[in-house]
């Protein structure tokens, strides 16, 4: 069984996210979409309802499964889960200079290998940040998030999950 994670935020998923999730089910047995809690980050949506919504949009993939990662290394948590690869999308050469310490370091310290996938064409301009201030000024979002995403934007706020000293 080769199982591999995509680890992040998905505050919230988008269809950027959506794209590179698939791909690495296509190349894997089992694809672990773990969603981290950072208490130094201030979230739009909790860790269940960014769970929910990647729930629903993952539906209908077979082999994803989705689950919290936690606040410790991704390191331990790929070790613990036994998943062998990490997976990312690189939407620039930006992308690729932050990831690249990472994933030296994680192989570093537990083996584990990433895997880079380069974004499709049409998502190189999605980020979650993006989308959610475009959201929060009127902007049209519908083109870059899922339907389940879509109707839960606006109530996002209300649940944003606070930092732990603020
Ligand atoms: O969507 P994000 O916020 O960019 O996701 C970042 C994430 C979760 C992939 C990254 O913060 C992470 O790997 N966190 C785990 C903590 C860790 O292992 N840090 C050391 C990295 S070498």
């Amino acid at each position: 069984m080769r199982r591999a994670v995509c680890p992040g935020s998905f505050d919230p998923i988008h269809n950027g996210h959506l794209e590179v999730i698939a791909r690495a089910a296509g190349l894997f047995d089992e694809v672990v979409v773990a969603v981290s809690t950072n208490y130094a980050k201030k979230y739009r949506f909790s860790l269940e309802e960014r769970m929910d919504m990647a729930r629903q949009t993952l539906a209908s993939l077979r082999g994803i499964i989705v689950e919290p990662m936690g606040e410790g290394l991704l390191a331990e948590y790929c070790r613990h889960r036994g998943i062998s690869a990490i997976v990312k999308g690189l939407r620039s050469s930006s992308d690729f200079d932050y990831e690249l310490p990472m994933a030296t370091m994680n192989r570093q310290l537990s083996g584990v290998e990433t895997v880079f996938l380069p974004a499709e064409a049409h998502y190189l301009h999605l980020s979650s940040t993006l989308i959610k201030e475009i959201f929060l000024l009127g902007g049209d979002v519908s083109d870059f998030v899922p339907k389940s995403v879509l109707k839960r934007l606006p109530a996002g706020e209300s649940a944003a999950e606070q930092p732990r000293n603020g």
